[in-house]
């Protein structure tokens, strides 16, 4: 089993195999040893493209009241990985973060995003990010990503960030990045049932060789609550013909949909990780997609 089965996508100027990793689950649990040995096994099998943040923290936040030391995802990147093997990737993504002033909070300022991107620096302990997604909160009709898109463009020339990307994005946000620099993937929520109007973005970002990297492809409708359980009955007979789990459906349909989709499966279960990485070699018959969709 490799992450490798699914095929691969040149990100940019790297190579990546399409199954990757999601770091935002890794802090669920207590015992720090047990996300290690996730982030282990996941590159042991295969993975080369792992996606983080500086504000995945421990339940609860930097900020919070709590017993024992917080767990930051890029700390527990750096413990389990550094020294980095050759050809993994890191993208992380700025935008929100979290201060002791204001706590949670959107940056809308070079200043704010230039202090995000150094912590991300510091807590992967690296001189330069791998990949840097802006993250935005859409807000019609005065959401231009002009500024702050530009903002990472000038941290991408002066060496701190290697390429860039968008999330939580609108089709007409490619275009407007494009004109400023490079954008080599666009990370938006994805799944059987939460497809909104992606397709057609999906469609977009493969004629501009940018890769499309689906948030709660698992998840589902049920987004920052986890795993889906309400399975439709057409997911659970496909899953149960192939002696794979309705999430591992989920997965691979996901990477069905279009050679320039990557997996970014998000799990703190060490049982969950060979599942995903599994998904990658799970083939759906055309008559099985067009059930699905
Ligand atoms: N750009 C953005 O705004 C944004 C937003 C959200 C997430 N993300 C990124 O996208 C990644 C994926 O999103 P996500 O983690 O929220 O959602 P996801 O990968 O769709 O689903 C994760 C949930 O499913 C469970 N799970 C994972 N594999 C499973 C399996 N084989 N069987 C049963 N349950 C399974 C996980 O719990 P267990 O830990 O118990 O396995 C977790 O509750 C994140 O890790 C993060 O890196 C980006």
């Amino acid at each position: 089993m490799s992450a490798a089965a699914a095929g691969t996508w040149k990100l940019g100027d790297v190579t990546v195999n399409r199954m990757g990793f999601g770091a935002m689950r890794i802090t669920a649990n207590p015992d720090r040893s047990v996300a290690i040995g996730v982030l282990r096994r996941a590159v042991e099998l295969g993975v080369n493209h792992i996606d983080t943040a500086a504000f995945y923290v421990s339940p609860g936040g930097t900020l919070r009241v709590g017993e024992g030391p917080v767990r930051y995802a890029n700390e527990l990147i750096r413990e389990a990985l550094a020294p980095y093997p050759e050809g993994l990737v890191i993208t992380t993504k700025v935008g929100p973060g979290e201060d002791s002033d204001r706590g949670f909070y959107h940056a809308t300022t070079a200043a704010e995003l230039r202090t995000q991107v150094e912590t991300n620096l510091r807590q992967l302990g690296v001189d330069c990010l791998d990949v840097v997604n802006l993250r935005i909160m859409k807000k019609p009709g005065a959401d231009s990503i002009a500024d702050r898109f530009g903002a990472l463009a000038d941290m991408r020339d002066a060496g701190l960030i290697r390429q860039l990307g968008v999330s939580n994005i609108r089709a007409d946000h490619v275009d407007e990045a494009l004109a400023i620099a490079p954008v080599v993937c666009v990370q938006n929520s994805y799944a059987i049932d939460l497809r909104g109007d992606e397709d057609a973005l999906i469609k977009l970002c493969a004629e501009r060789d940018i890769a499309y990297v689906p948030f709660f492809a698992i998840a589902g409708g049920s987004r920052e609550d986890g795993a889906a359980t309400n399975h439709s009955d057409a997911i659970q007979a496909i899953a149960d013909k192939h002696g794979a789990t309705a999430q591992q459906v989920r997965l691979a349909w996901t990477l069905h949909q279009s050679p320039n989709v990557l997996a970014i499966p998000g799990t703190g279960n060490p049982a969950h990780l060979e599942e995903n990485i599994a998904a990658g070699t799970l083939h759906l018959s055309p008559e099985e997609l067009a059930t699905l969709t």
